[in-house]
């Protein structure tokens, strides 16, 4: 068996100089944010692992069932030899389609901004696919796809509705960066959540149990130790909105007081008035002609688009042309 190789493209102050940028983009704006990305430190990974099995969590489990009925096509129709997942986390639904793939795969190439989850998904895929070359690359999707490794046919997963976390100019870039990085006929296999009544969104994304909450406020516990901040986390509460008109949800922190945060390593003090919120998180909700059309923009041409049994969550397969 071949070790995975884990590849850190990420300098060792990533954390420091890329949050340090974002923290003071974000909270020195009107309203304040923050980027999704910075939940997934080794808490914030596990806590998303919680989030797949919540009962009100629907899209993991809709996204596995259209994975299990449909992994043998998706197979049949790529021939892919490498399978690269982008924003791969614990890469759980995956095997379905690395089960289906065994007769063309020879290369696994998993990235992932979250240093843990990556290191531990690469272990476990290397020794449970020992005829596959398993390659980890510590990375951001949105900065890092030209250094990915693999031969062709390529066929890239992004799944779980992690392209939905991306704002709508970003999410147009990302697949333009995704298209120029393939040959024309390798492929993009993208899972989307989809639009649906409000009551079951807010519900996936405001938990009875309080892990999304957690999951939301410990974006606070990253910026504390990184960048050597003192947020008071309980006084910072969980908001989960669903935005009709742009037909996203809004995960954003409410303050629950009047209160100043000093952010050491920044040499920044920032004001928060009670009642005031936070965006850190926005989840788009989609519709297939959105789909299609964003697909095409970049330069794929939508080629399969599968739905669950309830039409909750859909995959797309789509070919570069
Ligand atoms: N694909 C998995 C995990 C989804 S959670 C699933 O379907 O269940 C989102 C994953 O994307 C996390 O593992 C997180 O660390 C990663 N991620 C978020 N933003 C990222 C970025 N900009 N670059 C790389 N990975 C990112
Ligand atoms: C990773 N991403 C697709 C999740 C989502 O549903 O947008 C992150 C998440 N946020 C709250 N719960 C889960």
């Amino acid at each position: 068996m071949t070790e995975a190789v884990v590849d850190v493209h990420l300098p060792d102050d990533h954390a420091a100089r890329s949050l340090a940028a974002d923290v003071l983009t974000g909270l020195t704006a009107t309203p304040k944010s923050l980027p999704p990305k910075w939940f997934y430190d080794a808490r914030g990974s596990e806590l998303f692992e919680q989030i797949t099995r919540l009962p009100e969590y629907y899209p993991t489990r809709a996204e596995r069932e259209i994975l299990a009925t449909r992994a043998r096509e998706i197979a049949g129709e790529t021939g892919a030899h490498t399978l690269v997942e982008l924003g791969s986390g614990s890469s759980e639904k995956t095997r379905l389609l690395l089960d289906s793939l065994h007769e063309t795969l020879s290369q696994i190439v998993v990235l992932d901004v979250s240093e843990t989850a990556l290191r531990e998904a690469s272990a476990a895929l290397s020794a449970e696919y020992p005829k596959a070359q398993v390659n980890g690359v510590v990375g951001d999707f949105t900065e890092h796809l030209d250094l990915l490794p693999g031969e062709p046919a390529r066929l890239v997963a992004f799944l779980g509705g992690t392209i939905g976390n991306l704002l709508p100019v970003e999410r147009a870039r990302f697949l333009a960066s995704v298209r120029a990085v393939l040959k024309p006929g390798e492929w993009l296999l993208l899972g989307t959540d989809l639009v649906k009544d409000e009551a079951t969104v807010v519900a996936a994304y405001d938990d009875s149990a309080g892990v999304t909450a957690e999951f939301n406020r410990n974006v606070l516990h990253v910026l504390n130790r990184e960048l050597d901040a003192d947020f008071d986390v309980d006084a910072f509460e969980h908001v989960a909105l669903w935005d009709a008109e742009n037909e996203w949800i809004e995960m954003r922190l409410r303050s629950t007081r009047d209160q100043r945060v000093r952010i050491a390593a920044l040499d920044l003090d920032v004001s928060f008035a009670a009642g005031e919120e936070m965006r850190t998180e926005i989840s788009a909700k989609f519709r297939r002609e959105r789909v299609a059309e964003e697909l095409s923009t970049a330069g794929f041409v939508l080629t399969n688009w599968w739905t669950d049994a309830e039409g909750r969550f859909a995959l797309s397969l789509a070919k570069a042309e």
